[in-house]
């Protein structure tokens, strides 16, 4: 293998720019050309990619988003695009591929994979850290982060008014944010979609803690467990708490990525070009547990990663 092509795709996660730094320094290490693809899918049905080297991946390290600009490809999912994809690998000599982004970004490699036969390695990123085969995805971590420090501001205000503040967070389908989150800012009521809830339940809550004469309270909603404002709605009716709504939407994404954040990207990065070398193929890298792994993408894709009820059971006795 002489030259392979990384991608961004899907939504950005902050940390995918260290993951592109780390595949692009990796492959020149070993001696491999790299061509950096735009716009995720997008690029190569567009032949808007070009050769990167050292310098093309400076001082990218701390910045959040992707310096190769990420989309949702429509003409990808159709054969039409993929052939013209197909094209512009040829055109551009493009041996593997390594592609950073979701589970929707992953259904295409391996489509693409099975199709034209181009080995393809996937690197987990996305703030939703809803990926099976990996603890962690990239950019979960600076999202939380995010959510956190929004969490602290908002208290001080909850605090001050003695309001009800009701916080709802993405995360597509899953609650890993609105869990973690929760956990570390200290929410009295985390609302997640892998986990049934009781409205009434939660109002009681509330009020037994200003009956023993807590001041404010803050709830977490996870976008795929009910609006955020439906649910302050709610709980104003019951209660007649001076309620307000939070929606953060993607004050979450971006930013400089965590320590954490950008440690795994390295990590995943560096494993991915190294499979490639190995001629690995339909592979996703990931972290299991402290070490760095490879799963075959028809065992993570369409799969719900869990969320970790022992914490979701830890942050309500911690919230009570
Ligand atoms: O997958 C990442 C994510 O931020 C989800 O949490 C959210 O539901 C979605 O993307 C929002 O997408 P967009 O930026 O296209 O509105």
């Amino acid at each position: 293998m002489q030259r392979i092509g990384v991608l961004t795709s899907g939504g950005d996660a902050s940390g995918m720019n260290s993951c592109i730094r780390a595949v692009v320094r990796k492959a020149i290490y070993h001696g491999l050309e790299i061509i950096g693809i735009n716009r995720g899918y997008s690029g190569f049905v567009d032949a808007d990619m070009g050769p990167m080297n050292l310098g093309s991946v400076a001082d990218i390290i701390g910045r959040g988003g992707t310096i190769l600009h990420t989309a949702r490809s429509k003409r990808f999912q159709t054969k039409e695009g993929r052939a013209l994809a197909f094209e512009n690998v040829q055109r551009f000599g493009v041996q593997g591929l390594v592609v950073i982004g979701g589970d929707g970004s992953f259904t295409g490699a391996n489509l693409f994979q099975q199709e034209y036969g181009i080995p393809v390695i996937g690197v987990p990123g996305t703030i939703d850290n809803d990926i099976a085969g990996t603890d962690y995805t990239i950019g979960f971590d600076t999202a939380v982060n995010n959510v956190v420090e929004a969490i602290n501001k908002i208290r001080d205000t909850a605090t001050s008014h003695e309001r009800t503040f009701v916080i709802e967070v993405m995360g597509r389908n899953s609650g890993n944010i609105a869990l973690a989150a929760g956990l570390a800012g200290g929410a009295e009521s985390i609302l997640i979609p892998e986990i049934p809830f009781n409205v009434e339940d939660i109002c009681k809550k509330l009020l037994s803690g200003i009956k023993r004469g807590k001041l404010h309270s803050v709830i977490l909603v996870a976008e795929g467990a009910a609006s955020g404002i439906e649910i302050g709605q709610r709980i104003k009716d019951f209660t007649g708490f001076d309620t307000k709504v939070t929606i953060l939407g993607h004050l979450q994404r971006g930013g400089s990525p965590s320590a954490f954040d950008r440690i795994l990207a390295a990590r995943l990065g560096a494993k991915a070009v190294e499979l490639l070398m190995a001629g690995e193929t339909n592979k996703m890298v990931g972290m299991k547990a402290g070490e760095i792994v490879a799963s075959d993408l028809s065992e993570v894709i369409g799969k719900a990663s869990p969320i970790n009820k022992e914490m979701y059971e830890l942050a309500k006795i911690l919230s009570i």
